[in-house]
């Protein structure tokens, strides 16, 4: 559609709303027309409007979202029954969020964030002082709680300045403790951390150094149904460097009777199942399929070869073509149509709470791993490969899927701060990072997922050596996780 046939029909919608006395936002109209019928859907929308909402004139966003949630279930409905294992999408973001981007937004956004880890300390029954009590109270020795806004390599060890909703402090930690020393190594701006201090002479220098981190999760059971969820991402489908054969693959032995892909119930598609377009600089040089339609009328080819036991649920990634700010919503339904509807696609958000059978999956595509490796911390592009899965230890340890911001990924300032990683989750998954790599972390499963994407120019740029053609598999009864390679 050209912008000035979209003009158009955003007049026509608005001027046919008056006629019948009701005023359309802008925001409202657009939404209308990411649908088939819009005119049919208005008409339709007006008279919900009058049995439902009598009194409303003016027709915002919410109002729209909610009408459409009623003609079409957006959201999944509370619990599913697959074939032979329930699952529940437990929490995840839509698109009917509205913020303003202001700096009190983002004021109150960190102050919920550092009240919330600050809970988590307190739950361990660690008695917190601000540093303006500790001096009042003649403390020697204190923990304190705060937001990092600085660390800097000073003289005789590091300077750390964190903030409390009561004050600004500096923090010297001195040399000579290793263990110590790589703690604030660790450190980046917005984490949230307990310190132990010792005041020395008006000064306060610190002792220990906390993460928020989790308890141990004790080892499930053993007598879950005997199902496998499996998940895969970064499949990047109209990229020149789309492996189709390896995922040809993939598809064939899911199909398969082989025991491990016969009880293979469940696919999460983890981000990035099209390379998307104008997602960074020169990408149109490396599209096989230079349009969306394309990329999608290409990915409902290939998931048209899932077998039918095999519910598909898909999160989007940076490369699909939704808000890139996290949380981000379900993919459109203008998309979802090219996709058709195979074996009732699941559409959710990222990240998502995935519970099957009772197992919570926190299922993030993983955008933020960027911003950790990019922020100065002992992560990078080259070396990724080997520590991928102690960088998910250090995120979900942090208890924030954004532990730091404001270097590449955008985030909503919303006020219950979904990135917040609250609940301990039994699988932690994420992607784009295109290296797989699996740990166990007290009881808490981490894995990245991999790609089906040959190295791009830019990877081979920051010597990033991607993993091609990886599935992770966990066995829902004996609760073992394996990474599968084809090819
Ligand atoms: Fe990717």
């Amino acid at each position: 559609m050209t912008s000035t046939g979209r003009g158009e029909d955003i007049k026509r919608l608005a001027s046919k709303a008056l006629s019948k006395g009701y005023q359309l936002t802008e925001s409202s109209i657009k939404i209308l027309l990411e649908r088939k019928n819009p005119d049919e859907l208005l008409d339709r929308l007006l008279s919900w409007i009058k049995s439902s909402r009598p009194g409303t004139i003016l027709i915002e966003p919410g109002v729209v979202m909610d009408f459409l949630r009623t003609i079409d279930g957006e959201r999944p409905p509370e619990e599913q029954v697959a074939k032979t294992a329930s699952f529940r999408i437990k929490s995840t973001s839509y698109s009917d969020v509205w913020i303003e981007g202001s700096t009190e937004e983002f004021r109150l956004y960190f102050t919920v964030r550092y009240q919330r880890i600050r809970e988590i300390f307190e739950r361990r029954g660690i008695s917190v002082y601000s540093p303006s009590e500790l001096r009042e109270q003649g403390l020697k020795e204190a923990y304190i709680i705060g937001m990092v806004s600085e660390v800097r390599a000073v003289k005789n060890g590091y300077s750390v300045v964190v903030e409390d909703p009561k004050g600004v402090w500096r923090i010297i930690v001195p040399k000579g403790d290793r263990n110590l020393e790589e703690r604030v190594e660790d450190l980046l701006p917005d984490m949230v951390v307990t310190m132990r201090v010792r005041m020395r002479a008006s000064v306060l220098v610190a002792q220990d150094i906390l993460l928020p981190d989790v308890p141990p999760v004790p080892q499930r059971r053993l007598s879950g149904p005997d199902v496998n969820v499996c998940i895969i991402s970064d499949i990047h489908v109209g990229s020149s460097r789309f492996n189709e054969e390896l995922f040809n693959d993939f598809l064939e032995w899911l199909s398969s009777d082989e025991d491990e892909a016969s009880k293979t119930c469940f696919l999460v598609i983890n981000g990035d199942l099209v390379d998307g377009v104008y997602i960074y600089p020169g990408q149109e040089n490396e599209l096989a399929l230079p349009s969306l339609n394309k990329q999608f009328e290409k990915a409902s080819e290939l998931l048209k070869k899932i077998p039918e036991r095999v519910t598909v649920i898909y999160v989007p990634g940076n490369h699909e073509p939704v808000r890139k700010a996290l949380p981000q919503p379900p993919i459109q339904h203008r998309y979802r149509e090219l996709l058709g509807q195979h074996n009732g696609l699941v559409y959710v958000g990222n990240p998502a709470w995935i519970s099957f059978d009772g197992i919570e999956f926190l299922v993030f595509h993983g955008q933020t791993l960027d911003d950790v490796i990019q922020s100065g911390s002992r992560f990078s592009y080259s070396t990724i490969h080997r520590d991928a899965a102690a960088l998910l230890e250090f995120v979900l340890r942090t208890r924030h899927l954004a532990p730091t911001y404001g270097v590449v990924t955008p985030l909503l300032p919303l006020r219950d701060d979904p990135l917040m990683i609250s609940e301990v989750p039994v699988v932690f998954a994420t992607g784009h990072i295109h290296v797989a790599a699996q740990s166990l972390y007290r009881g808490v499963h981490l894995v990245n997922t991999g790609t089906w994407q040959e190295q791009t120019k830019f990877q081979a740029s920051l010597g990033l050596e991607p993993t091609v053609g990886t599935a992770a598999i966990l066995n829902l009864r004996s609760m073992r996780l394996s990474i599968k390679k084809f090819g």
